[in-house]
């Protein structure tokens, strides 16, 4: 059964024409986060990634390779599991898409669609661009190639065609009655305008290769990949064979993109749904694009940044807490190694793993080594805990709308509030003259440092879990709800050790 509590969310299925750089564990990422946040504050999520392995772009790279597609999807999306594993992502499933049940699924759509009477077939006639799988207009071309700067070729092959053209009005409707359906705003606006435009009908099937998903009844015809990788989105709910999460988790979908493909998601895949007789998903949200010192990242350019020797490096909560921070709702974000090791030693070393730090030792050396008693508030104590308690609902209101750069913001506001406390509080100064006082400074520190360390859990899951053992926290005390429990006073702390060593600049 449906209830609010559910919560749908998806990256991209990744092509394997190559393996994964920074641009693609940033969609993995964000999704991710708020995952583990949504599961944090008690809801009951479904986290989705997978591999999109048909095409004629993937056909022909494993053909330059010298290796049969299937043989060269397998290693590659091995490549991206390994990736996940790496992320520590807690995805509930990982699709591919040459899977049966995907295939069985593909054609399932494809066969409501049809049997409603969106599907007719004729011939296509005009340009395709294999790098971006996608058909174009002749008015969309730019000096003879897609809009995306990629070669186009010419295509003339019997197809079949979706009637898109059908669902524009519908289409302009459900954007109408749904603003959030399509985020952030700037891009909810180019997407009207592109429908306002007028549709044309969609060719849906080629004939001339032959790796892709077969048209049901129709062998020498395989389906459109983009009408086959969208329908991932309903394979993972167990589409068509089983009801129980179709039910409970859609339409209560996010899907997560990069404003590269938002098209596909805010136009083709709502009209498919439409068309199929299930309702849009909620929320497309598409992000922006990651450059590297200023350009854009690209396998043609080579400056492409594999992720896992960033990990290797630096560690996966230094990457996933820069990548998160340095991405602002809508725009593009650029990842220099400067940049990154400057954030990771202010930011993390010393606002965050300083706080902690110096706090959690001095109650282990001069407070008893454990959870000190609080005796009467003053406005300052109070102040801080409130802005402490606050920051649930601003994190919960930054990840209602996928700003994971905001979540950052509002816990490093509260980091930088509670070291300006212990500045001006000074507790080694209360030692001398008020122990009471000094314990109460304390108690509120644990406290603030104890929401920040459950909050932070989405964003740097392996440092936040350090910091929740050193505060000696249960496991059913690590979530949301748990922060309305007072801490216990007299708990035994552990020995502190640091979560975020601070690096040093090669040059
Ligand atoms: N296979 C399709 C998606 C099908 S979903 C039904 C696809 N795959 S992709 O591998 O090319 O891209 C996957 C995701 O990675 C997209 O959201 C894309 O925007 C994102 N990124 C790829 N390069 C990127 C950057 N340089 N920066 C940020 N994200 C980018 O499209």
């Amino acid at each position: 059964m449906k209830n609010n509590n559910s919560y749908y969310i998806t990256t991209p299925i990744y092509y394997v024409n190559d393996v994964p750089h920074i641009g693609s564990a940033y969609t993995s990422i964000v999704a991710d986060t708020l995952a583990r946040f949504m599961r944090l504050d008690g809801r009951d999520v479904k986290f989705v990634t997978g591999t999109d392995e048909y095409g004629l772009k993937v056909e022909r790279t494993a053909a330059g390779k010298g290796l049969g597609a299937q043989e060269y999807v397998d290693q590659i999306s091995k490549s991206f599991r390994h990736l996940a594993g790496k992320l520590l992502l807690t995805n509930d499933d990982f699709i591919r898409t040459t899977e049966p049940r995907h295939v069985k699924a593909a054609q399932a759509l494809w066969n409501r669609i049809s049997d409603r009477g969106y599907i007719y077939k004729s011939k296509y006639a005009g340009w395709y661009c294999v790098r971006d799988e996608a058909f174009y207009a002749e008015k969309e071309l730019v000096d003879g190639k897609a809009p995306t700067g990629a070669d186009v070729e010419w295509v003339e092959e019997e197809s079949y065609f979706f009637a898109l053209s059908k669902f524009q009005e519908p289409l302009l409707e459900y954007y109408a009655s749904h603003p959030d359906f399509i985020a952030p705003n700037s891009r909810r606006n180019e997407v009207l305008r592109f429908v306002e435009s007028g549709l044309l009908d969609l060719s849906i099937s080629r004939t001339t290769f032959k790796w892709g998903v077969p048209v049901p009844g129709e062998e020498n015809h395989i389906m459109y990949v983009w009408m086959d990788a969208l329908t991932n989105y309903l394979t993972a709910l167990g589409f068509p064979d089983k009801d129980v999460e179709i039910e409970k988790y859609w339409p209560e979908s996010i899907h997560l993109v990069g404003k590269d493909i938002l098209r596909f998601h805010a136009v083709y895949w709502p009209a498919f749904l439409m068309a199929a007789g299930f309702e849009p998903p909620k929320r497309v949200f598409a992000h922006g694009w990651w450059t590297a010192d200023g350009q854009k990242i690209s396998k043609s350019l080579g400056n492409a940044i594999d992720p896992l020797p960033l990990i290797e490096e630096f560690g996966l909560d230094q990457l996933r807490y820069f990548m998160l921070q340095q991405m602002p709702l809508g725009s593009d974000g650029d990842f220099s190694r400067s940049l990154f090791i400057q954030k990771i030693n202010s930011n993390l070393a010393n606002d965050y793993g300083n706080l902690v730090q110096r706090v959690l030792s001095f109650i282990y050396k001069n407070a008893g080594a454990a959870i000190p008693q609080a005796e009467d508030l003053t406005s300052e104590d109070q102040i801080l805990l409130e802005s402490a308690h606050q920051l649930i609902d601003k994190m919960r209101q930054a990840a209602d709308i996928q700003a994971t750069h905001k979540m950052c913001e509002y816990l490093w506001q509260v980091i930088g509030d509670a070291n300006r406390y212990v500045d001006t509080q000074a507790p080694w100064a209360l030692k001398k003259t008020d122990v009471l006082r000094m314990n109460t400074v304390l108690y509120v520190l644990v406290d603030v440092i104890r929401h920040l360390a459950v909050l932070s859990s989405a964003i740097v899951p392996l440092a936040a879990e350090k910091i929740m053992d050193q505060l000696a926290l249960t496991v059913t005390e690590r979530n949301i709800a748990a922060l309305n429990s007072p801490l216990e006073v007299g708990r035994a702390l552990p020995e502190p050790v640091g979560v975020f060593p601070r690096i040093q600049p090669l040059s």
